[in-house]
């Protein structure tokens, strides 16, 4: 087993307006979290108060592997990754993009080709592999941003609307790689989306924030 997630009693506020009111929801399987909510119930602080790039202002965040609580350093850090609805693009290919944590990390060219091929095969771009990343449809920009994401093979994996700026076909094939990802059962995925149908065609655990806290739906 991989990595536990417990939130417990978060709280988070923006300029005195309360967002985050003492949530708390643990992780603790391998598969797909979807989490739910309208628009500014505070999805995306959530995922990036999870994915450990935002402090929230009271109540623990605990990464535990075998029981044992992680330290939030560097190694913790990259087990973890968030995709946002937008990526951001070097221009470069699409091979240099997908490979850009890797090379940061310090892999070896070799490696770094092999896990760049799987991960956009994953996503269904190997074809597109030496175009430009600025060229790409925005689903496919997006589908990169989530082959970058696999490349590393995180054991948490934090998807923010993955297809919010996306067409049907796009969507679908998105769908399919976090149904994939599920499936194989190395990574925990949790995403957030703002769309029901969607939510039910990929997982059964789902969630729902409202009024600052986090249900199971
Ligand atoms: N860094 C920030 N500074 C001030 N307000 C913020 C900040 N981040 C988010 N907010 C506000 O917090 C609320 C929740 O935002 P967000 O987490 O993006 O919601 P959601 O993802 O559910 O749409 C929104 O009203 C948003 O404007
Ligand atoms: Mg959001």
């Amino acid at each position: 087993m991989g990595l536990q997630l417990r939130i417990s009693d978060v709280w988070k506020s923006y300029d005195g307006c309360p967002i985050l009111q003492g949530t708390s929801f643990t992780f603790d399987a391998s598969g797909v979290y979807v989490l739910m909510g309208d628009n500014g119930t505070g999805k995306s602080t959530f995922l990036r108060i999870c994915a450990l790039l935002e402090k929230q202002d009271r109540g623990t965040v605990s990464y535990l592997s075998d029981g044992q609580v992680l330290p939030h350093d560097i190694a913790l850090r990259r087990r973890v990754t968030l995709v946002l609805p937008k990526i951001g693009i070097f221009n470069k290919t699409v091979f240099d993009n997908v490979a850009y944590g890797l090379k940061l990390r310090g892999f070896e060219k070799e490696a770094v080709r092999d896990r760049v091929e799987k991960a956009v095969d994953f996503v269904g771009l190997r074809p597109k592999m030496k175009q430009p990343a600025l060229t790409l449809s925005s689903g496919e920009t997006q589908r990169m941003g989530i082959a970058r994401a696999l490349a590393i093979n995180p054991e948490m994996l934090f998807l923010d609307e993955p297809a919010a700026f996306v067409d049907v076909k796009n969507r679908d094939i998105i769908e399919e790689v976090i149904v994939n990802l599920g499936r194989e059962g190395e990574t925990t995925v949790v995403l957030t989306t703002h769309d029901r149908a969607q939510a039910g065609r990929l997982s059964e655990r789902l969630m729902v924030l409202e009024n600052g806290l986090i249900r199971a739906d």
